[in-house]
């Protein structure tokens, strides 16, 4: 296939038969091998590829029931079943076609053939088994792309769809990709899955938490250093970029580095090379960049915090994670997916949730996003003792509020509200609790009474 020429095994067993399909054959930019029985067919199968046979049923031990021809079909099946097979038969023999159809093969002709008939049927099974060959390798490398670190990303919610579409339009692209969200979005997983769709797939996904690495330690370990760099540089170290070489780099937490820093990076991006920390060698890099923020980069710009040249060298594209608080149909599937997880790993005999945990994780408004409702489910599932999980075991409070936010309330609402707390803290007991706050015994008493808890 290719550039190569197409590649026809002939099967007959009259030699004057192979000679003009040859010369026929060839005569059109194939390229042949004949084989004069059965068991020759199948070695030459066996050997190398073909990209279409071309066979007469009636072998010599039996020259006219085609048995021999139809057994040999199954065979080939057996052996390679996106091999195109085209089958002669003779004059008035149509049944054995018919058959012959039934066991696999793709096509027929009779004996005598017309020239231009079997040039035809020959090129186009050629196409359509090159289709299939093709075909057959995409779903092989999907299956191995859905079993093999394609991360699971929960997305069903209507408000994911745009950054769905992102993913398996720009995925496979060698675009930069910065993707936003607050905390626990997702934002990782996004990235494992932008590598996971690209051409870059076989090769790493290299991670660097570039957020508040400090100015020595950021540049060798992005760029690597050679050794007596500095003075704990003992040996030479490969940075991250090289690491990522022919594969995908994640800067995480982007915005939190430093200008100098910023500087660095824009080169690399700018230029695709680099030197280690201490050598004047320039090396060349080919990465594909993602990087990840919860900060508003636009705002960092126009605050004279983030070079917006950078920024434009990162944000190629950019995919907008919304809170979980804005994908709420999301909540259950991802609560099921956790729970799944967990209760395999920590081997709990779990099956669900009751409806009103289900409610409560429902109605809870998930300021921590995906991660935090990852941890949540995981507590639950460690303290679940039946089959399903209860909300008891959701150590999260029923109604839309959670906790109140400091900042809504007035300082009589804020003392009551601690002093709550460190009473549940110490179940009841005032002496410890007024020692935690700071209080003596009677004044705890007092503000006890005058809200009346
Ligand atoms: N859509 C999703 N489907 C399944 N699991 C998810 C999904 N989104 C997030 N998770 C899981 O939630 C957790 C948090 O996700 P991740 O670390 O990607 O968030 P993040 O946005 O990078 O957070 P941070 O801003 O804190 O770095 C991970 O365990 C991840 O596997
Ligand atoms: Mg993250």
């Amino acid at each position: 296939m290719g550039i190569s020429k197409p590649r026809i095994l002939i099967a007959d067993d009259q030699q004057d038969v192979l000679a003009a399909l040859r010369l026929l054959l060839k005569g059109e930019g194939y390229e042949t091998e004949s084989a004069s029985s059965p068991a020759a067919v199948l070695t030459a199968l066996e050997s190398r590829d073909f990209d279409a046979a071309l066979m007469d049923l009636n072998y010599a031990r039996d020259t006219t029931s085609g048995q021999e021809g139809l057994d040999l079909l199954c065979k080939i099946q057996a052996l390679d079943s996106a091999l195109p097979v085209i089958v002669m038969t003779a004059w008035g023999s149509v049944d054995l076609a018919v058959e012959a159809m039934r066991r696999g093969a793709r096509d027929f002709l009779q004996k005598p053939w017309e020239n231009a008939r079997l040039l035809t049927v020959v090129r186009t099974q050629i196409e359509l088994g090159q289709a299939l060959r093709r075909g057959q390798r995409l779903e092989a490398e999907n299956r191995l792309l859905r079993a093999e670190g394609r991360p699971t990303l929960i997305a069903e919610a209507p408000s994911m769809r745009p950054a769905l579409d992102l993913i398996e339009r720009i995925g496979p692209s060698d675009a930069n990709v910065l993707v936003t969200g607050e905390n626990g979005t997702g934002k990782g997983v996004v990235a494992q899955a932008l590598h996971a769709v690209s051409g870059r797939c076989a090769r790493p996904l290299i991670t660097v938490n570039t957020g508040g690495l400090p100015e020595g330690v950021f540049e060798s370990e992005l760029f690597g250093h050679v050794k007596g760099a500095f003075t704990d540089a003992r040996t030479d170290r490969v940075g991250r970029f090289e690491l990522a070489d022919g594969g995908t780099l994640f800067l995480d937490e982007i915005s939190n580095i430093t200008p100098a820093q910023q500087a660095k990076l824009l080169r690399v991006l700018e230029m695709g090379e680099f030197e280690r920390v201490g050598s004047s060698k320039t090396r060349k890099v080919d990465v594909r960049i993602l990087s990840a923020t919860n900060s508003d980069l636009g705002a960092e710009v126009r605050a004279g915090r983030f070079r917006e040249d950078l920024l434009f060298r990162l944000n190629t594209i950019e995919i907008r994670l919304p809170p979980l608080r804005e994908r709420r149909e999301d909540i259950p599937l991802l609560a099921a997916h956790f729970l799944r997880i967990y209760a395999q790993r920590y081997r709990k005999p779990l099956t669900g949730f009751e409806s009103a945990a289900m409610q409560v994780i429902l109605d809870h408004p998930w300021p921590g996003n995906v991660r935090e409702l990852d941890h949540a489910i995981e507590r639950a599932v460690l303290m679940a003792q039946s089959g399903s999980v209860r909300a008891s075991d959701l150590a999260l409070r029923a109604g839309r509020e959670g906790a109140p936010r400091l900042e809504d309330m007035s300082l009589e609402e804020v003392e009551s509200f601690l002093i709550k707390k460190a009473l549940a803290r110490y179940q009841g007991n005032v002496s410890q609790a007024a020692g935690a706050l700071g209080l003596s015994r009677s004044a705890l008493y007092r503000r006890i009474q005058r809200y009346g808890l």
